[in-house]
């Protein structure tokens, strides 16, 4: 396959004379995609059942004309000021109950039911228009950016109800699986059960997860009717935006609805923003060296396969803290990883500069007067160097490691220990896995089979179910579970005999424990364990412990568990020795080096601000390297 790339377009922020210019230079520069209409719902119904479809019309016949490919975004990210007159109660509720007002976007509740059913109506209308024009749908926009998956409303409330009932029942199951005896919590009906938020002090886990559940549940539902709506009418592929490090809703299961995932891609942004343990001294200009890494492998899982990335930064955004300006060359370098981890198209965000509005300060390929900003420069080499270069393989990676979306909620509803963050530890050892050279497979916790990974790592998980549970057993690799695998039930409650309870290892945790920065536990092996241990009685074999004795790696056979926060240190030298003894290629990349293979190549991506060698090649600052694999 081709991989291509494209820009994302608001045709109708500019004059429509501006038309057919902008969609010849966007052809010229050798891009095939357009994302457009996402944010153009005022435009498209000024005010209600007054469709203006003509200007659309217009504007996909240019793009289209000048032989661009056209991805349309349903507008609901967006609904325009009218629609408050009819859905008043539609908004999103913080908290603390205060109504998350107009004037900006996402304003909406995924429990509002009406105005669910009027964005799935446009949707539809949309898709019946343009729907054999279109080579591509997207779905709304972001969902869950600017924490809008958790609504407190009185919509979401008498949804949250609902779903409870059918999941429970009987309202004497419910209160037996949260333990609603202690406090005296019980419950005789389902109206009287709230949402769980502005409790004295904390509210029951198993409440607060069960809300976590319900608020995924609603996006997923919310998605389903638009791809109900857009299928009715047309066959191209749907896809949806995601974005970095936003778990509050399951994104396999919106991914399981749709042809691919597609995610919006700020490596700058992101690193000021929202990177764990991100080295800003260092990364300020290139973006940290794994976290786009990390979704590139995410996304791909969340699409079975088939995904792009649908905004890529292509100069300094307006939303972070600070917002630098790429290094000359990354904007080629992120556009490169992203094919070497089996992107099908790149597109940037955006075509050119907005002069007005919240992202006036946010770069686009064109500056707000037209002419070129610089990374337009370097979206044309990759251009010229996709034309040229052989199609990128795609592979099975060695390494898989389970991310899970419901031990993300557990663990932020129950840390224990502050920072106990699913999402947080799965990156710290994919960094340690990238820091030795691996490529690495992101597989969600209902896989059912490990066939081909001489290692899997399967770390915070809350509870393992039945198909993962029966791979790991038949795993022919190497398997290390923990810390915090299994130690509970799905309404965190703790399991009798206690967790874990592992494939292939006799072991259980009898206390576990949390520690605050600055009082690591030294490890005889080298480095530490920071803020999570558990304590085991065992009967596997202990082949890493801390200094004071207590065991921290445990093993039988290929089936290993780690009952500690490795910090970097540790991690990289408990994954590197398992590496090794799995057979594959292992390196001691240097900082900001770093590898990705597939199946035919070995690309090589210098993330430092200076030159790096690898295998006898030297590396510029942001230097990108195809090599032939070694076999
Ligand atoms: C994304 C969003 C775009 C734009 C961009 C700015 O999160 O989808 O609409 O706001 O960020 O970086």
């Amino acid at each position: 396959m081709k991989r291509s790339l494209g820009v994302c377009y608001y045709p109708e922020h500019w004059p429509e004379d501006r038309w057919p210019e902008d969609a010849r230079r966007m052809a010229d520069l050798g891009l095939t995609w357009v994302r457009i209409g996402e944010f153009a719902w005022s435009r498209l119904e000024p005010s209600p059942g007054d469709y203006r479809w003509d200007w659309l019309d217009r504007a996909i016949d240019v793009l289209i004309g000048a032989g661009l490919s056209v991805v349309l975004g349903t507008p609901s990210a967006t609904p325009p000021r009218w629609m408050l007159h009819r859905h008043p109660d539609m908004l999103a509720t913080d908290a603390d109950g205060r109504p998350r007002k107009f004037g900006s976007r996402r304003h909406y509740c995924f429990s509002h039911a009406g105005y669910r059913d009027d964005a799935a109506h446009m949707a539809g209308l949309m898709a019946e228009r343009y729907g054999d024009r279109v080579a591509a749908w997207q779905t709304d926009n972001e969902y869950g950016c600017h924490d809008t998956v958790l609504s407190w409303s009185d919509a979401a409330r008498d949804a949250f109800r609902d779903w409870l009932r059918r999941r429970y029942q009987d309202i004497g199951a419910l209160n037996a699986a949260w333990g609603n005896i202690f406090w005296s919590m019980d419950y005789a009906d389902w109206s009287e059960i709230d949402l769980p938020n502005l409790t004295v002090t904390e509210p029951n886990p198993a409440h607060a997860l069960a809300f976590r559940r319900f608020a995924s549940d609603q996006v997923v539902r919310w998605n389903a009717v638009q791809v109900d709506a857009i299928r009715t009418h047309s066959d191209a592929p749907i896809g949806h935006n995601y974005m970095g490090r936003v778990t509050e809703f399951d994104h396999y299961a919106t991914g399981a609805q749709m042809e691919i995932a597609t995610w919006d891609s700020y490596p700058l942004g992101f690193l000021l923003d929202r990177v764990p343990e991100g080295d800003a001294a260092a990364y300020l200009r290139q973006g940290d060296p794994d976290f786009q890494a990390f979704h590139h492998d995410l996304y791909r899982a969340v699409g079975r396969g088939r995904w792009w990335v649908m905004e890529q930064q292509p100069g300094p955004v307006n939303w972070a803290p600070y917002n630098p300006a790429p290094l000359p060359g990354m904007v080629r370098l992120w556009s490169w990883e992203a094919f070497a981890h089996g992107a099908e198209a790149v597109c940037w965000f955006r075509w050119r500069q907005a002069p007005f509005a919240q992202e006036s300060q946010h770069a686009g390929l064109l500056r707000p007067d037209a002419t070129d900003a610089p990374g337009l420069a370097e979206a044309a080499q990759v251009a010229a160097e996709l034309a040229d270069a052989p199609d990128v393989v795609p592979n099975q990676a060695p390494v898989a490691l389970i991310f899970d979306y419901a031990s993300q909620w557990a663990w932020e509803v129950q840390p224990q220990g502050k920072g106990f963050d699913h999402f947080a530890l799965c990156f710290h050892l994919y960094r340690a896995l990238r820091s030795l050279g691996l490529s690495v497979d992101i597989l969600p916790s209902d896989t059912t089979t490990l066939d081909g990974y001489a290692l899997t790592l399967v770390p915070g998980l809350l509870t393992l179910t039945g198909p993962l549970r029966a791979a790991i057993a038949g795993a022919s690799g190497l398997v290390l579970t923990g810390p915090r695998t299994d130690l509970k039930t799905d309404t965190l409650s703790f399991k009798f005999p206690f967790g874990p309870d592992l494939p292939g290892l006799s072991t259980r945790s009898v206390m576990e424990e949390t520690f605050p920065p600055g009082a690591p536990l030294p490890l005889v092996k080298g480095g530490h364990v920071t803020l999570w241990l558990e304590h085991h009685e065992t009967e596997a074999d202990v082949i890493e412990a801390a200094t004071d004795g207590t065991p921290i790696l445990l093993r039988q056979g290929r089936h290993l568990h780690l009952t500690g926060w490795p910090d970097a240190e540790a991690a990289r030298r408990i994954l590197r020795d398992l590496a090794v003894e799995a057979g594959l290629d292992v390196h001691d990349l240097p900082d900001g080096l770093r590898l990705r293979d597939t199946g035919a190549e070995r690309f090589v991506f210098n993330y430092a601000d200076e030159a790096r060698r690898f295998d006898g090649h030297d590396l510029p600052p942001a230097g990108v390297l195809r090599l032939t694999r070694p076999s």
